[in-house]
């Protein structure tokens, strides 16, 4: 069975809006079996959130090789055309996968090729495999690059999920930057509140804004006031 751009499509008008074309186009999925490794990416709240909420637009910060992206657009699909997921990812991984070298779901993930990741290939891969290509539009830079250029775009996300460094003041930046890209009424939640840079980041984050957090396992949730 092909797994090329061919059979599906790409339908969001955002893939155009960043790339000014198709990245999936002409891309061969084939040479990077389906590997959907990841942490936490399959957790039912996800998939609660995108049923509650119906969003048009979601942003996930820390995309890795897929796992939660393929959770959230397969869901997106099932309420209908029209949807997008923007995946924010350097594709360079975080500290933690430069730092531990003998876990595999690590460094060796990292795929290291000629002194650079080759991880976001399997990212594109996994989408393409998934068939979610026609809702997930990757956005490889830094989290904050990609929030000052959605920003500047006037995005405003239904949902962001926040994914990506587990570094103290990175996620701290990471919250104030994507609360303004969340719309009033939002929610912004990630993954990991037992690192301890991320719950420090959090903390902090919801007594600077008066928000409650909610917990759930290793997941934090806030919502963004309506006003
Ligand atoms: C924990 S993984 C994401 C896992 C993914 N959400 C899943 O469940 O499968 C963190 C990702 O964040 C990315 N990342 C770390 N710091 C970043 C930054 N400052 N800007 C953009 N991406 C970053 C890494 O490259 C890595 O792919």
């Amino acid at each position: 069975m092909s797994t090329t751009l061919a059979a599906v499509p790409s339908r969001s008008p955002w893939l155009h809006r960043l790339h000014g074309g198709d990245p999936y186009e002409g891309f061969d999925a084939a040479a990077y079996p389906l590997d959907l490794q990841g942490w936490n990416g399959t957790h039912p709240l996800l998939v609660e959130i995108v049923q509650k909420v119906r969003p048009e637009v979601v942003v996930e910060v820390g995309s890795w090789k897929g796992q939660s992206a393929v959770t959230f657009a397969r869901e997106l699909q099932r309420l209908g055309p029209g949807r997008t997921l923007l995946c924010v990812d350097t594709w360079l991984g975080g500290l933690e996968h430069w730092r531990e070298r003998t876990r595999p779901d690590f460094f060796p993930s990292l795929r290291v090729r000629h002194g650079y990741p080759g991880l976001y290939w399997q990212f594109l891969a996994n989408i393409v495999h998934s068939g979610v290509q026609d809702v997930v539009v990757p956005f490889p830079n830094t989290s904050l690059n990609a929030a000052r250029w959605l920003l500047h775009e006037q995005v405003r996300a239904d949902v962001v999920y926040i994914d990506a460094s587990h570094e103290e003041n990175d996620v701290f930046a990471d919250l104030t930057y994507y609360w303004q890209v969340a719309r009033p009424g939002g929610i912004v939640f990630g993954d990991d509140l037992g690192w301890p840079g991320v719950r420090a980041a959090v903390d902090r984050f919801v007594q600077q804004q008066g928000v409650q957090v909610g917990v759930r396992d290793n997941l934090w949730v806030l919502q963004k006031p309506s006003v």
